[in-house]
């Protein structure tokens, strides 16, 4: 019985052990799939496809800084491959360079919510919060083919 246990045990970490390295890179994607579907309402607000909704941007600067906090963490080394990912090597020798680029972009969402009020400064001020993203792609992703 005891053996067992132990056997089950043994199995059941070594099994937590993969599951993590694969959920780490599964978790990361998910933090950036909600900011990316944050940023769809205020896209199509800067376009004039959408109503302007200041709930709605707040809500997105929200979603944002909540992700600048998370993302840093779900880099281990040992999720350089492993699972789908388009997280480049980049990262890995330059992580004091992609942790201060999250910084940047929380610093960037804290301010444009403080000053965004109404559909003027909401046009003056969100572009520069949506220059992180492709600022931080560009280096700290591969393309996919
Ligand atoms: C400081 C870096 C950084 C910033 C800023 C950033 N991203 Fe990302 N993003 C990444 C990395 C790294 C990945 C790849 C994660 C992986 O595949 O492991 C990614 C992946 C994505 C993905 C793909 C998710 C999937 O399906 O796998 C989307 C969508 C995305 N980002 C949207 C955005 C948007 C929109 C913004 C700006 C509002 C943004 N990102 C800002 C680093 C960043």
């Amino acid at each position: 019985m005891i053996r067992a246990i132990i056997a089950a045990a043994v199995i059941a970490t070594g099994a937590t052990v993969v599951f993590a390295q694969g959920d780490v890179i599964a978790q990361r994607r998910d933090v950036m799939k909600s900011v990316g579907g944050a940023t769809k309402d205020p896209g199509g607000m800067l376009k004039g496809e959408t109503a302007f909704d200041l709930a709605k941007v707040q809500k997105a600067l929200a979603t944002y800084q909540d992700a600048a906090k998370k993302m840093p963490g779900l880099f281990p080394d040992t999720s350089k491959t492993g699972g789908e990912t388009t997280a480049a090597p980049k990262i890995w020798d330059d992580m004091a360079g992609f942790k201060a680029a999250f910084q940047k972009f929380e610093a960037d969402a804290v301010k444009a919510s403080a000053e965004i009020k109404d559909e003027a400064s909401f046009k003056a001020n969100f572009p520069a919060v949506l220059k992180n993203c492709g600022g931080c792609h560009e280096t700290y992703r591969v393309k996919k083919s």
